[in-house]
C-alpha cells in the first residue's frame, strides 16, 4: 500500500511517498481503506520532532481519516466490514489504509461523505465544547474569534453564529476574512492591517463575551483586554508558535475568566450533548465543513506545508484515490 514516511524529523518537504507491506492486524484491531485524511497542525510539529508527543522516525503521519473498514481481526464483529468509519489518533492516516483499534473509530452518519467525514473531526469538536461547554456562548453573546481562517477558528466562526453570537473575526488575510464573513461573521479585522486593540474597541464599544483563541502570541492580550466584565478568554493552541504572557491584573481588575480546552476537561453528560448537537447539525447540513484545498497523497507535503505556513482557509484535505491536487 501506498503511505507518506517521516524517514527523518524535518520539514514537510522531507517526507516520502513509498510502497508499504499491510500490516497484520492485532486482537481488536480493524484495517480501514482511507479515503480521505485531514492535514492539522500538530502533524507538521510531529514530523519536525517539535510535538509534545515524540514518535521516533520511520513513521506514517496523519492524524485525522475518514474511509471503509475492509478487515477485523478474529474477534471483533465481520459485520462491521464495509462500514463507514472515521477517527482521530497520532500517526498512519496518510497513507491508503491504516489499521487502528475498532474501539477508536466511530461511524460516518447516512449522508455524510467521508471527505466531509475527515474535515469535521477535531477541529469543528475542539470549537463546539470550547464555545458550549468553556466559553458558554449563547444567543446574543459578543465572541471574538482569533485565527477565524484556520481550522478551529472557521469552525468556530460556523458554529458561534449558529449559536447566536455575533461573531467578530480576526485573521491575517482579506482572504480568510472573506471566507468568516460568509458563514456570518459580523465584524472582520485584519491583523496585519490594523491595531487589534483598537478596530476591536471600535467595533465592541461595550466589549466581548467570550474570546476563541487557538493562535497565541501577539493577539491574546488584546483580544483579552476587549472582554467586557465577567468576559471568558479560552485558549486552545498556539499556532503562532508564541506562548502569550498574560498581566494577570487584567484578570483581576475585569473579573475575566481563562480556561483552556481539552475534551477529557468537559464533564461526561455535557460532552454527550455537545457530540449529539454537533452530529445533528452535520446531518442536517447546518454546518458543513470549509475545504479550502484539497490534495492527491503524493502532494501530502504541500498540503502540510500550507498548514505549516499558516494559509490555510478552513480544513486542507489529502484525498487519496485522486490522481491530482486542487
Ligand atoms: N486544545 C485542543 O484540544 C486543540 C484541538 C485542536 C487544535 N488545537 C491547536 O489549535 C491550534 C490551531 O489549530 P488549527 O487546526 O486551527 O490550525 P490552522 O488551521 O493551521 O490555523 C491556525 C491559525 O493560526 C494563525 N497563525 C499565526 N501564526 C501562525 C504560524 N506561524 N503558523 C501557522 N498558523 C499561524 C493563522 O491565522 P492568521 O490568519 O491569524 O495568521 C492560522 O489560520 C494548533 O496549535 C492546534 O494544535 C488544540
Amino acid at each position: 500500500m501506498r503511505a507518506i514516511v517521516c524517514s527523518s524529523y524535518g520539514a514537510p518537504e522531507s517526507l516520502r511517498i513509498e510502497d508499504l507491506p499491510s500490516t497484520p492486524l492485532k486482537k481488536g484491531e480493524i484495517r480501514v481503506a482511507v479515503v480521505a485524511a485531514a492535514a492539522n497542525f500538530p502533524d507538521v510539529l510531529l514530523i519536525a520532532g517539535d510535538y509534545q508527543i515524540k514518535v521516533p522516525p520511520p513513521f506514517v503521519p496523519g492524524s485525522e481519516f475518514a474511509g471503509v473498514i475492509t478487515e477485523v481481526s478474529s474477534d471483533v464483529d465481520g459485520r462491521l466490514i464495509g462500514t463507514r468509519v472515521t477517527g482521530t489518533g497520532l500517526i498512519g492516516a496518510f497513507a491508503e489504509e491504516i489499521v487502528v483499534r475498532a474501539d477508536k473509530v466511530s461511524s460516518i452518519a447516512d449522508g455524510v461523505d467521508e471527505r466531509i467525514a475527515a474535515a469535521f473531526g477535531v477541529a469543528h469538536r475542539t470549537a463546539y465544547h470550547s464555545l458550549r461547554s468553556v466559553a458558554r456562548v449563547g444567543s446574543g453573546d459578543r465572541l471574538i474569534v482569533l485565527g477565524a481562517g484556520g481550522g478551529v477558528g472557521l469552525a468556530a466562526v460556523q458554529l458561534g453564529v449558529l449559536l447566536g453570537a455575533e461573531v467578530t473575526a480576526v485573521a491575517s488575510s482579506s482572504d480568510k476574512l472573506a471566507v468568516a464573513q460568509r458563514y456570518g461573521a459580523a465584524h472582520l479585522i485584519n491583523h496585519r492591517e490594523s491595531d487589534v486593540r483598537t478596530a476591536l474597541r471600535a467595533v465592541l464599544p461595550d466589549g466581548a463575551d467570550a474570546v476563541i483563541d487557538p493562535v497565541g502570541g501577539k493577539l491574546s492580550e488584546p483580544a483579552l483586554r476587549s472582554l467586557a466584565r465577567g468576559g471568558r478568554f479560552v485558549t486552545i493552541g498556539y499556532a503562532s508558535g508564541e506562548i502569550p504572557a498574560i498581566p494577570l491584573n487584567l484578570v483581576l481588575v475585569k473579573g475575566i475568566h481563562i480556561a483552556g480546552f481539552q475534551f477529557q476537561d468537559v464533564p461526561p453528560e455535557e460532552f454527550t450533548r455537545n457530540e449529539s448537537e454537533l452530529t445533528d447539525l452535520l446531518v442536517k447540513q447546518r454546518v458543513v465543513p470549509h475545504v479550502g484545498a484539497s490534495y492527491a497523497l503524493h502532494d501530502t507535503a504541500k498540503a502540510l506545508r500550507l498548514v505549516a505556513d499558516g494559509h490555510a482557509v478552513g480544513k486542507v484535505l489529502i484525498e487519496i484515490n485522486r490522481g491530482e491536487s486542487t
